[in-house]
């Protein structure tokens, strides 16, 4: 059985406590947390009695005694978790962003590379991208010709997220771009393949220095695509993360509201379709409660895929996305900063391997 140590207990390493524990009771993974570490000892212990781990008061202890180390740290803890899991040679599911700049998420990229990782982009596990990126690649609605995608979240230091780092630049890197259309960002480059350059403009009708509570970026495609992403954090509480993306290929517009199981909706000049995009039939077997089902399915499906691919894998595994891919968002995010900072001026991205379209999934 794989040891799993959760580092970082707050919002996100509850969510995947719980999910993690779901996989190993129903039996579907061989793996289970064993030990737990926050420097808010009270969350470490709160989550290891879900599992009957041991709650550790170091970090370097808690590795000690692990095969796989899931970091869920605020953005910035992630970089020295990480050092401390590859000191260890363990495997490691690091949550996005990778860190809080490009120059520390190229170093977890180099860190990672060559070793059995997985990403926190979790949308490349979610049915309707996978049912939208495949209709894409398939080509029968013709060349992809623009996307528009759009973000939206309250403000998130407060309601169900209650995370006061989000507003601290150091801690979180920057604000709606990094924090939360990271995701959208590598669905973008999933979809379209690689970008080549891009223009934003960004604010900060809230205040927070550093911390853009609206991007809008222009995105410029190898192929030729175009693509706008809009990413806002508003003050609206009924609106805790949504998405709309919309694209037009040159025989249909195929769009989604929905970033778990969509419908996938396709318009064609033959009527309209909705694509349905179902879970994987093991989901039936969680117990998750009605209220939970949807966020506990959205973190299962990508820890069950590198619990799995460790298994099979050990020292070659790689899940999917992987640090690559990750760093390839990120570079379109420090560019749309860097054209925000200059202004709007477009800015050229360096050539990555993380963008290639329709990678397998899972
Ligand atoms: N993949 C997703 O969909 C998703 C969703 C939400 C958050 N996240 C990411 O997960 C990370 C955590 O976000 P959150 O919402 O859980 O924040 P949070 O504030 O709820 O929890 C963060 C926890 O990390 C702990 N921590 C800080 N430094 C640490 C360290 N060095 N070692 C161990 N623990 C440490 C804090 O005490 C806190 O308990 C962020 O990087 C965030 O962007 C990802």
């Amino acid at each position: 059985m794989l040891r799993i140590a959760l580092i970082g207990c707050g919002h996100i390493g509850t969510v995947h406590s719980y999910a993690l524990a779901q996989l190993t009771r129903a039996g579907l993974v061989d793996a289970a947390v064993t030990t737990t570490f926050d420097p808010d000892r009270s969350r470490a212990v709160r989550l290891a009695e879900h599992h009957d781990a041991q709650a550790h008061d170091r970090l370097e202890s808690a590795l000690d005694a692990a095969d796989v180390a899931w970091i869920c740290t605020w953005t910035a803890g992630h970089v020295e978790a990480v050092e401390a899991a590859v000191a260890r040679d363990l495997a490691v599911f690091c949550e996005k962003p990778l860190a809080p700049t490009i120059e520390a998420c190229r170093s977890i990229a180099d860190l990672l590379r060559d070793r059995p990782h997985q990403v926190g982009l979790v949308l490349r596990h979610a049915p309707v991208f996978a049912a939208f990126a495949s209709a894409v690649a398939s080509g029968r609605y013709g060349r992809p010709m623009t996307m528009v995608f759009r973000d939206d979240q309250y403000f998130p230091i407060q309601g169900m997220y209650g995370s006061t780092w989000r507003k601290d630049v150091d801690k979180a890197g920057g604000g709606t771009l990094i924090e939360h259309s990271i995701h959208d960002v590598d669905v973008m480059q999933w979809i379209l393949g690689p970008a080549v350059s891009v223009r934003a403009r960004t604010a900060e009708t809230f205040g927070y220095p550093g911390i853009e509570d609206v991007a809008s970026l222009a995105v410029d495609f190898e192929s030729g695509v175009t693509a706008s992403l809009t990413s806002v954090w508003h003050q609206v509480m009924t609106r805790p993360s949504t998405r709309r993306l919309e694209l037009f290929c040159e025989d249909a517009m195929l769009w989604t509201e929905d970033d778990y199981l969509g419908p996938l909706h396709v318009e064609t000049s033959a009527g309209h379709e909705e694509v349905m995009a179902p879970a994987p039939a093991w989901i039936d077997r969680l117990t998750a409660p009605e209220v939970f089902a949807k966020s506990v399915a959205q973190y299962a499906e990508p820890g069950k895929a590198f619990l799995d691919a460790l298994v099979s894998d050990g020292a070659a595994a790689r899940g999917t996305p992987d640090v690559d891919m990750a760093l390839s968002a990120h570079e379109v995010v420090d560019a749309a900063y860097r054209s925000a900072a200059a202004n709007g001026t477009p800015q050229e991205l360096p050539a990555l391997s993380g963008g290639s379209p329709c990678a397998k999934i899972g």
